[in-house]
């Protein structure tokens, strides 16, 4: 069976005490009334994570990176490794998110590079993927996230690629207030899920969690929720909010 998840990417927003005061709005506010079946990943800035993780050890929710850098150690000034972060009791690391990919460059390789590293840690990759505007109206669309699992991702075996979990995030959806159409969704994460059966096969990918990602809140979250291939959210935005989080978490 595989997982139902809603996950925060907080992006790089809050103060420290704005962080610690959202945490522990969260924590309290999921204590005792989170559904069961679903996982609650909280991805703050770095320097909220052991405040998130300290917390967290009686709370309902995970703790996830916003990315990882694909080395260990070394001098790569500014950067924070997985080996860093298993201490921490960090679960999850997004990585190759669009805004990553577009402002910083990230290629193919070094996304796999960085999905290497996460799981020679532990780690599971939020992994995502999507397309632009652009791309969508040019019909590139399933082209476009081929290559981003095949070029990123497919070269795991088996047994590695049973960690990742994958977020579809068009890039015309994200922050923008407009999000994909429950049915734009179910294509995308049924053709995902397809790409996966052919390169590995269908029971892997029937167990592989793919969330949507871009613009989803308390008022799309639960018809996005209901496709039968979208198991989740990765929500920017209203992830921000603890009242509109603890909404879309209970969506399902
Ligand atoms: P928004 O929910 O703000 O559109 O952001 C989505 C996103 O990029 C999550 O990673």
């Amino acid at each position: 069976m595989r997982k139902k998840i809603v996950a925060g990417n907080w992006k790089m927003n809050k103060t420290f005490s704005e962080a610690e005061e959202l945490i522990t709005e969260i924590a309290d506010q999921l204590d005792g009334t989170k559904p069961e079946n679903v996982e609650v990943i909280l991805c703050p800035p770095y320097i909220y994570l052991e405040l998130a993780t300290d917390i967290a050890e009686d709370a309902p929710y995970s703790v996830g990176a916003q990315n990882i850098n694909d080395h260990d150690m070394g001098a790569y000034t500014g950067e924070i490794s997985a080996q860093m972060l298993i201490e921490l009791n960090v679960a999850y690391a997004i990585i190759g998110h669009s805004e990553r990919r577009k402002y910083y460059n990230e290629s193919h390789e070094f996304l796999a590079g960085k999905v290497d590293s996460a799981l020679r840690h532990g780690i599971r990759p939020i992994f995502c993927c999507g397309e632009t505007l652009p791309e969508r109206e040019a019909e590139k669309y399933k082209e476009i996230v081929k290559t981003q699992l095949y070029d990123s991702l497919f070269h795991l075996t088996p047994e590695q690629f049973g960690w990742v979990i994958i977020a579809y995030e068009p890039v015309w959806a994200i922050g923008t207030g407009v999000n994909a159409t429950p049915a734009q969704a179910q294509e995308m994460h049924a053709y995902i899920r397809k790409l996966i059966a052919d390169k590995y096969d269908p029971q892997i990918a029937g167990e592989t969690t793919i969330l949507y990602g871009g613009s989803c809140n308390s008022k799309n979250a639960r018809e996005l929720f209901a496709q039968a291939d979208v198991d989740g959210g990765l929500i920017g935005g209203a992830s921000l909010i603890a009242d509109e989080f603890i909404s879309i978490i209970k969506s399902f």
